[in-house]
């Protein structure tokens, strides 16, 4: 239903009505036309609308329907927060405004996927043009876009002001007036974001290519190239700048328009055509098709003396053939002979003058209309059209009644007639399907229904279209006032139809004999048949279709001369679009904006009553807002109504917990609302007389106050109780703190419970943030007592973490390297000077490279793989000689090597003890049994690595508990018994030399004790 879903949103959670139409109307009229208390009286409508366009106030509604009023000024309406002001809020909730339509539209097609159509209908210069260009400007700002949709808006936004250069023509009521109907579809995908669009035109008005009344102009686009062509473009269409040299734009004599700048105008066609996908060369081609029609205009003839026409403007005819891309010979007898067929043959007969005056305006409208048709499409083409939901804008011209009314004004008026009959159907329709969905009884409505008029157009044999198409078909002399007999034999007798003869003789008077009255249901217009009945275009067919231009070869098809079938006539054409045009608009949701030209004047703030009236009346307003009123003034679904008027009834305030339609009847009848006011549907409240709701509307601004100031003292009284309520807390608080404080030594108890789980809290917050980082790291936030153990239980298992985390990440190498340092600090630590440097120094895997090694020993070691080597000296144990050797260490064994020869095997089970100094100093012995001679006794090593050789030595040989570390001296056996010492003093350089009764002395090098932490910190 379509008020049900206007009012939900996009969520579907529904608004709150604000209702600011009913809170205004004391202000600026009704915002509703539904709301006018007097709704049949015509006076009392066009009085809203005054007092409202009086304050600037130019949309008005008849429930969904918004009526426009043009400022004829700008307006500080159209900006982009007032865009986002209308974007997702419900129809009723804010202003009227052309944003609120277009918002809801788009909202209901979204939700109820649904195609959509906004009509847009008015009088020549009412502003419909104006309205569709705010919508779809909406659509372009407020829609989401990506790049790609962005250069599609951006072509619909620029198709504008090509259509409007090649359709508009400054007109005496409106100096841009759209001289053709524009039907435009906008798409949008599953996002709501626009896609693509489609443009649909009808009835061009095509005369006024070859005949403007007095004050009007061509077509813009003709003037805009005179003006904003440049003089190279010109010359080469054979063009002077004058717009007086041509005959086709001086009929009207008003090439100039104060409000329009024809150059500018010329620059944003330029700008747009490449935008909209023209080529440069069709771009020229566009032009030479326009600079042809004006030298089609300034086409003489003359009349010989035999009476033959012949052409004077020969140099005219060779700029068309060049401009056309034609035979310029071909042309000239097309535009001075016809075809005519005779008893089966075809022969080309010349035409008089006024028939070759008239077949050159001819060829003029058709060239120029059909390049128009063709321009369309292309732009079209360039929307990229998709299936997809639809927006669907017509724009289309209003009721026309001139002076002279041609065959032109008969279909305008024809396309109103049958738009009225679709907007009441769909009206009428819509609100038939309200009250079914709300189990209403249909009230039957009151008002003219004008389908008798359009029968009387449009009837197959009996309207006047058929017998138009009658009169064309006919073969022998036709002309128009054959027509019109026709017409006054069919129709004669028909309460809608008088001509001349028909007539009485009022109205007799008020009639020409060339002309027709139909009564429409906008009023009575008389049309003239001069013009309606011509001939055919088939000479100048066969000319243009053969043209190099491709747009004109394109829109004159070979095969429509070709084929002997007379074309459809102009009518007919005119009543299928229509039709197709009425399926469109009934399969889609419609909306209607109703546009109201205040004055003729085109001046901002007059509003000419009579002016006004004739349009309230033939937009059948008044109509409109019957039906719309002919039940209920006004409805509401029940929330909205609940959630407005509730204060009005102590039951149902400050919140009603039952049924909504339960809530809405204590309303109403605490109200005192009578059975004959009001109906409650399914969902919603329906309202039978403005009156009934503006008192209750009175009810709730006298109820204001009263709500204020319960609602202001309430709101007081709470927060006045929360700030004492928060001062009582606060103070406790302070003193439990304060009484903890002084109990703070004593057991956990009442007294102290708050102060001490603080004190816990803080410490462990404290600790969380200055927890140690590394295994280094050993501090430790001061606990308070109560937590002392707890600290140091989290001390332990925190270390234990990044100990476990340190090991985690060392690596197979690095734990190898840790083992034997470990190792190492067991012996070295506190008990050798030299040991503290060696922390700081990687042990490495040998202190000799593969290559130093000789492969003899390599062989004999056999299948015991060299572990580690090192360079050392070895010195005798009798006269201390000194000996440069290798010691290689193998798995069970080691060996002291010279050069390729193994001087000494040294097994690990036989190594009695590894002697080495306290001091500096690098002397190893190795404490080897005496008795065993394949051992050959202690060795006396030096070795500048001696903290390395000794710590793998011991470790392979599983020796470590046996490494002895000597203050003074070292004592070694020798051969046969007898024994050895090395003394060992600190001195100042490093020197081992025989000293004293026969002993080694060992000068070890004086040196200063460094920390050895850098090893650990480096893993
Ligand atoms: N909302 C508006 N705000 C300001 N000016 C407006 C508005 N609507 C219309 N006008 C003015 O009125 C002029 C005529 O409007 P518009 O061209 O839209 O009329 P129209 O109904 O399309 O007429 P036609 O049937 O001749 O094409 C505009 O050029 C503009 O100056
Ligand atoms: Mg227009």
């Amino acid at each position: 239903m379509r008020y049900q879903a206007r009012e939900v949103d996009i969520d579907g959670r529904v608004r709150l009505v604000m209702e600011s139409a009913l809170t205004a109307r004391d202000r600026v009229g009704v915002q509703d036309f539904v709301l006018l208390e007097n709704y049949n009286s015509e006076a009392a409508f066009i009085e809203n609308l005054r007092r409202r366009f009086r304050e600037n106030l130019i949309y008005t509604y008849i429930g969904s329907v918004l009526v426009s009023v043009n400022p004829y000024k700008e307006l500080e309406i159209y900006s982009k927060q007032q865009m986002e002001r209308y974007r997702g809020v419900s129809f009723y909730e804010i202003s009227p405004h052309i944003y609120a339509l277009s918002d809801n539209t788009y909202r209901a097609m979204r939700t109820e996927r649904k195609d959509q159509c906004i009509l847009i209908s008015g009088e020549s210069g009412a502003g419909k043009t104006e309205a569709s260009k705010k919508i779809l400007l909406y659509y372009a700002v407020t829609c989401p876009t990506n790049d790609h949709m962005a250069a599609l808006g951006d072509r619909l936004l620029q198709s504008n002001p090509v259509l409007e250069a090649f359709g508009n023509a400054k007109t005496l009521r409106n100096d841009n007036s759209s001289r053709f109907g524009k039907y435009m579809d906008v798409q949008f995908d599953f996002r709501g974001a626009p896609v693509g669009g489609h443009i649909l035109n009808y009835l061009l008005e095509k005369s006024r290519v070859v005949h403007q009344n007095h004050g009007e102009r061509n077509f813009h686009i003709f003037y805009q190239l005179l003006d904003g062509g440049d003089d190279d473009l010109l010359n080469t269409l054979d063009l002077e700048r004058n717009p007086h040299s041509y005959h086709y734009l001086v009929k009207g004599n008003c090439p100039r328009v104060s409000s329009i700048s024809d150059k500018n105008n010329w620059k944003a066609v330029m700008k747009a055509l490449p935008v909209i996908g023209f080529s440069e060369e069709e771009v020229q081609q566009l032009l030479n098709i326009v600079a042809s029609v004006l030298h089609l205009g300034n086409t003489q003839f003359g009349e010989g003396e035999e009476g033959e026409t012949y052409i004077t403007t020969e140099t005219q005819i060779t700029n068309l053939a060049k401009l056309l891309g034609v035979d310029g010979s071909a042309l000239g007898e097309a535009l001075t002979h016809k075809k005519l067929t005779a008893k089966g043959e075809e022969m080309i007969s010349p035409l008089s003058f006024e028939q070759a005056v008239s077949a050159r305006d001819a060829l003029a409208k058709a060239v120029y209309g059909r390049t128009f048709t063709w321009l369309v499409e292309k732009i079209n083409r360039s929307l990229a059209r998709k299936d997809s939901s639809v927006i669907g804008l017509l724009d289309i011209y209003g009721f026309e009644v001139l002076q002279h009314n041609s065959f032109e004004q008969f279909c305008i008026n024809y396309c109103n007639e049958k738009l009225q009959q679709l907007f009441i159907e769909l009206t009428l329709r819509s609100e038939q399907e309200e009250y079914e969905a709300e189990g209403i009884t249909w009230e039957t409505v009151q008002y003219f229904d004008n389908k008798i008029i359009c029968d009387l157009i449009e009837e197959k044999h009996k309207g006047i279209i058929s017998i138009l198409n009658e009169e064309c078909l006919r073969p022998g002399e036709t002309c128009d006032l054959s027509f019109l007999e026709k017409l006054e034999d069919t129709l004669g007798g028909h309460p809608h139809f008088v001509t001349h003869k028909l007539a009485n003789g009022k109205t007799r008077r008020a009639m020409s004999r060339e002309e027709f009255r139909l009564l429409h249901y906008a009023g009575e217009v008389n049309y003239n048949v001069n013009g309606t009945v011509h001939c055919n275009l088939t000479l100048d067919q066969l000319v243009m279709c053969q043209s190099d231009n491709q747009i004109l070869s394109h829109c004159f098809r070979r095969e429509e001369v070709i084929d002997q079938k007379r074309p459809e006539m102009a009518a007919t054409q005119f009543k299928n679009s229509l039709m197709k045009l009425m399926e469109i608009l009934m399969s889609k949701e419609p909306s209607y904006v109703r546009c109201i030209k205040p004055n003729d004047t085109k001046q901002p703030g007059r509003f000419d009553e009579v002016l006004v009236r004739h349009q309230v009346k033939y937009l059948g307003l008044m109509e409109n807002l019957r039906v719309r009123r002919a039940g209920f003034a006004y409805r509401r679904r029940f929330e909205a109504f609940l959630q407005r008027y509730k204060p009005l009834c102590p039951e149902t305030w400050p919140n009603w917990h039952g049924r909504l339609i339960d809530g809405v009847s204590t309303l109403v009848n605490h109200l005192g609302y009578v059975p004959e006011e009001y109906k409650l549907g399914r969902s919603k409240i329906f309202i039978r007389f403005p009156k009934t709701l503006f008192n209750t509307e009175d009810a709730l601004e006298a109820k204001k106050p009263e709500m204020v100031i319960t609602i202001q003292s309430g709101w007081r009284g709470m927060k006045a109780r929360r700030r004492a309520n928060r001062r009582r807390q606060a103070a406790d608080l302070i003193r439990r703190f304060i009484k903890g404080f002084i109990y703070r030594h004593e057991e956990y108890c009442l007294e102290n419970e708050y102060f001490l789980d603080h004190v816990r809290y803080s410490f462990l917050k404290n600790l969380r943030k200055n927890l140690p980082k590394s295994v280094l790291d050993k501090s430790w936030p001061t606990p308070p007592p109560s937590v002392t153990e707890a600290s140091e239980h989290l001390r332990r298992l925190h270390m234990k973490n990044m100990v476990i985390k340190y090991c985690r990440r060392v690596q197979p190498e690095w734990k190898k390297q840790m083992m034997q340092k470990v190792v190492a600090s067991g012996i070295f630590k506190d008990q050798k000077d030299n040991y503290p440097q060696s922390v700081g120094r990687l042990f490495l895997d040998s202190r000799l490279e593969p290559e130093q090694i000789s492969l003899k020993v390599i062989q004999t070691l056999g299948s015991e793989k060299v572990q580690y080597g090192v360079p050392v000296t070895k010195y005798d144990r009798r006269g201390f000689k000194p000996r440069p050797r290798q010691l290689l260490l193998a798995n069970t064994f080691a060996v002291l090597v010279d050069r390729t020869k193994i001087k000494q095997r040294i097994d690990y089970t036989a190594v009695r003890g590894i002697s080495v100094s306290s001091l500096s100093d690098g002397m190893i012995v190795l404490h080897m049994p005496n008795e065993d001679n394949k051992q050959k006794g202690d060795a006396i090593l030096h070795c500048n690595h001696v903290i390395e050789v000794v710590t793998k030595l011991a470790m392979m040989a599983s020796k470590v508990n046996y490494v002895n570390i000597s203050p003074g001296s070292i004592r070694f056996t020798m051969p046969r018994g007898k024994e050895g010492i090395i003394d060992f003093v600190r001195g100042p350089e490093l020197k081992v030399a025989k000293g004293k009764r026969g002993h080694l002395l060992v000068v070890s090098q004086q040196l200063s004790r460094i920390a050895t932490c850098y090893l650990l910190v480096c893993f």
